[in-house]
This record gives structure tokens, C-alpha cells and sequence, in this order.
């Protein structure tokens, strides 16, 4: 297939030039690419995008008694339809060892729709665990998530943190964190409770922004004492900006990742009736911290927008209609009356590209470069999977999302695949979306039309040594 007469968007620079795909890939991109016998698909008036990279989402996660509703179909299904073709979902340390983990990961999968690639959830650490890291590479897994919050349950602590590092440098993979100060929660919470503080705005107090400030100096800080690379996830606050800030200029590789729910929205939608829906970790902030985030995109602070997908119904004992069947799964009901029930996460899989073209391209605040560096290429380069995915060069995956500028629409559930009975952003008016997606040279979405099908994705064995941007 050709595709002519597009605007290419890619990392670097905006050009008008035709797509020649062969097969799964992508064979040549030039102007005025003639090739007969080939279809071609007229792009004139649209841009041409490489597929979304999402780099961090929760599919299928057991959590608060239920599991996130999308699992890795329905999930990577909304992904498509929002112009995302990879996602890097996190294998649960659910087993003895870590290969049991991946092993059980890779069974539940299978069926997704993009393609995609995992972190390791490292939620303990011993010998046997720290022995076991050097095998992940050879099962396609590059990348380790540590906690500093979520005490007896996912916590490490500082030690442990700086051996993964060490041992992730040693074998070039790369150590995610999630910035929290785990003791101060748990003393607020108790304290929040004893004292009858039962309403959803009393997990952001309880969760206070100082501490993941704090947590995140404390992770780039044992990322240079162990000269190793570091991914922040996550970032909501102000100051976690600054820090990264401070220790990039002082030469500690740390990056850092941000998602659309931490550029949007504050403590005051923890307050609303149905404040629950916000409810995620760590919690939305202040107007003040929406402000910092878009400013450390803008100025190349921040390296990445992922969406921390992991989404739960609002009101789990009423059924949706999901490709037609009725579908309900136990959610943030489930925390009624006392805040630390409610299952953590928000959808945005589908989300993340819509909103962030509106609210960043259309408004001027990000380039269209920056846009495709944020949400494709970085993720890509830092995650070992460029320039297969991320790009648009001979050679790349064909995944290509064939974005019309012009497009407005009113979105909210009505458009969302997301397997939830919610979307943080209905009746926003958005400008900008995709019009068709190709996976691997199969076109997957055309409109509203799904063109694919469950276990079309294909894992993605990572590379090691990622860069650092
Ligand atoms: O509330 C959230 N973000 N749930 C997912 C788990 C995590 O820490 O990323
Ligand atoms: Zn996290
Ligand atoms: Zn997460």
C-alpha cells in the first residue's frame, strides 16, 4: 500500500511525503513514491502519525478484591482506537519466582489486540529474586518497578532499591519508580480514619504531595550513588519536577513520565459527588502542579506521557453493554463510606492522544514534534523498542495512526472503548483524532469501525540498554 499526499509528524520535523508499506513494515518514505500495483490510500489534509507508544498500563490487575475491567483485549482494543499501537503493561510478582510471574503474564496477554512488551513489578527482594533479575533480559522484560509507598505489600526498602539498581545497570536495564513516602501514608491514614475521615478527598491528604517530592530526590539521589539510569512514573507534584530537574543537572541519569490526569485535574474533583472516579496513586494535586507538569514537557524536563490505565467502574453492580453483552465488574463502589476500599486507577488508554492533542498541540503549548516525541518516540528510545516503534523510517513496524487535525467531537463513554462506565473527560470538545490506525500494515480502526481482533498483538522482547533522553 501507498499512502499519499499525508503530512508526516515525527520527533523531529513536519514533511509532506508518501508511505510505502510492504508487508508488516514500512519500506520507503519519499515524496512522490510511485509504486503500480500498489493501493493507495489519499491522506491529503491529514497528518500521518507513528503509532502511539503508551509505556505504562495495568491490564487485568488484581486489586481491592476486584480487577481492573480491562483486561489485555478490551484494553489494548480502546488503546487503538486513540491512536496507540504498543503498550508496556507490568507483570504482578504473583509467584514464587519471577519467571512463574512472566510466565503467568504471558498466558493472560496473548489475546491483546496491539502489540506489547512488560516491566517487572519488583515487589520483594532476597537472593533468590536478586539472582533471578539476570534472566528477565532473555524473556524480552528490560525494565524493573520498585515502590516506595505501599507498606508490607509492594514496598522496598532503600537498600533493596540501590542492589536492583545496581544489578539493573550492571545488565543495561532499567529501574522505574514509584514515588510515594510509604510511612507518613500509612500514619496519615490511620489517623484519617480513627478520626472518621471517610470521604475520597482524604486519600490525596493522606498521600501528601511532599512525599512523593521527597521520594523522588531519595530515588535519584540512590540512582548516582549506584550510577545507574531511573525512571520516575507517575509525576503529579511541582517539586518531584524540580527535583529531577536538580538531579539532571547535576548528571544523574533520571527521567521522568507524567499522564494526562496529573495535567487536568485537582484535589477539587476528589471533592465532587462522585469524586471516586478520581481516585488513583498517587492522588491529583493543585492547579499549581498541573501548571509545573506542562512546563517540564515543554522544556524537555519530563521525557514521556504514559496514562497508568487501570481503570475501574464508578458503580460496579450495573451492567454496560461491552460489544454487546452486558458487563459488570466490582469498582469504586466497593470503597463507599471509607476511602481505602476504593480500588486506585483511572482509564485513559484511549484517552491519552485525544486530550493531549486538544489540550497541548491545539493550544499551542506543545509542538506536534514534542507531541509524537512524548507519546511515541521517547517511550520507544528509553524502552528498547526504537526504531521498530516510535518512528517512521524504512524498517519501522507500520503502525501508523492517520490523525485528522480537523476532527471535533464531544468525547466522554459514547466514544470511549475503555471497558469502564466513566470517562474523566466527557463532554470535553475535542479537536484532533484519529481517523484510521494501522497495526503491522493492517488497518485496525477506520472511523469508529474495529477492524481487529483479539491476539493480534505480538509480544515485544526488549532491547537492553535503552537510551537515556
Ligand atoms: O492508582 C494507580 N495508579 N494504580 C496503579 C498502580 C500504580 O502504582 O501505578
Ligand atoms: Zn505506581
Ligand atoms: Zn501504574
Amino acid at each position: 500500500m501507498i499512502i499519499k499526499n499525508g503530512t508526516l509528524i515525527t520527533s523531529d520535523k513536519t514533511f509532506q511525503a508518501d508511505l510505502l508499506i510492504v508487508d508488516e513494515k514500512i519500506a520507503r518514505v519519499d515524496a512522490n513514491l510511485d509504486a503500480p500495483g500498489h493501493q493507495v490510500l489519499d491522506a491529503s489534509g491529514k497528518l500521518i502519525l507513528p503509532g502511539g507508544v503508551d509505556p505504562h498500563t495495568h491490564f487485568d490487575l488484581p486489586m481491592f478484591g476486584t480487577v481492573s475491567s480491562d483486561d489485555h483485549y478490551t484494553g489494548t482494543k480502546a488503546a487503538a482506537f486513540g491512536g496507540t499501537t504498543t503498550v508496556i503493561d507490568f507483570v504482578s510478582l504473583d509467584f514464587p519466582t519471577l519467571s512463574e510471574s512472566v510466565k503467568a503474564w504471558r498466558e493472560k496477554s496473548a489475546k491483546a489486540a496491539v502489540d506489547y512488551a512488560a516491566h517487572m513489578n519488583l515487589t520483594r527482594f532476597d537472593e533468590q529474586i536478586a539472582a533471578e533479575i539476570a534472566r528477565l533480559p532473555e524473556q524480552g522484560i528490560a525494565s524493573l518497578k520498585v515502590f516506595t509507598a505501599y507498606n508490607n505489600r509492594l514496598r522496598l526498602d532503600d537498600g533493596s532499591i540501590f542492589r536492583a539498581l545496581r544489578i539493573a545497570k550492571d545488565l543495561g536495564m532499567l529501574v522505574l519508580l514509584h514515588a510515594e513516602n510509604g510511612d507518613v501514608i500509612e500514619t496519615l491514614t490511620a489517623e484519617a480514619l480513627a478520626a472518621g475521615r471517610a470521604e475520597p478527598i482524604w486519600h490525596a491528604r493522606t498521600r501528601p504531595a511532599w512525599g512523593a517530592v521527597e521520594a523522588t530526590l531519595r530515588a535519584c539521589a540512590l540512582a548516582a550513588q549506584a550510577d545507574a539510569p531511573i525512571y520516575i512514573v507517575h509525576m503529579n507534584a511541582a517539586g518531584e519536577v524540580d527535583m529531577l530537574r536538580y538531579a539532571r543537572e547535576r548528571g544523574v541519569r533520571a527521567m521522568g513520565e507524567t499522564c494526562p490526569q496529573y495535567l487536568f485535574f485537582t484535589e477539587d474533583d476528589l471533592m465532587r459527588p462522585d469524586g471516586a472516579k478520581w481516585i488513583c496513586s498517587p492522588p491529583v494535586r493543585s492547579a499549581a502542579d498541573n501548571a509545573r507538569l506542562w512546563q517540564g514537557l515543554t522544556d524537555g524536563t519530563l521525557q514521556t506521557v504514559g496514562t497508568d490505565h487501570c481503570p475501574f467502574f464508578f458503580d460496579g453492580t450495573k451492567p454496560i453493554l461491552y460489544e454487546g453483552k452486558p458487563v459488570a465488574i466490582p469498582g469504586k463502589e466497593l470503597g463507599r463510606g471509607d476511602f481505602t476500599k476504593i480500588p486506585n486507577g483511572l482509564p485513559g488508554v484511549q484517552d491519552r492522544l485525544p486530550v493531549l492533542w486538544t489540550a497541548g498541540v491545539g493550544s499551542g503549548r506543545l509542538t506536534p514534534q514534542q507531541f509524537v516525541a512524548l507519546t511515541s518516540t521517547n517511550p520507544a528510545k528509553i524502552f528498547g523498542l526504537y526504531p521498530r516503534k516510535g518512528a517512521l523510517l524504512p524498517g519501522s513496524d507500520a503502525d501508523i495512526v492517520l490523525w485528522d487535525p480537523n476532527k471535533k467531537v464531544r468525547y466522554g463513554v459514547a466514544l470511549s472503548h475503555q471497558r469502564t462506565d466513566y470517562n474523566l473527560y466527557e463532554g470535553w470538545e475535542l479537536t484532533g483524532y484519529p481517523e484510521k490506525v494501522f497495526l503491522r500494515g493492517r488497518l485496525i480502526v477506520d472511523g469508529e469501525k474495529w477492524l481487529g481482533g483479539a491476539g493480534q498483538g505480538q509480544f515485544l522482547p526488549r532491547q537492553t540498554s535503552g537510551e537515556f533522553l
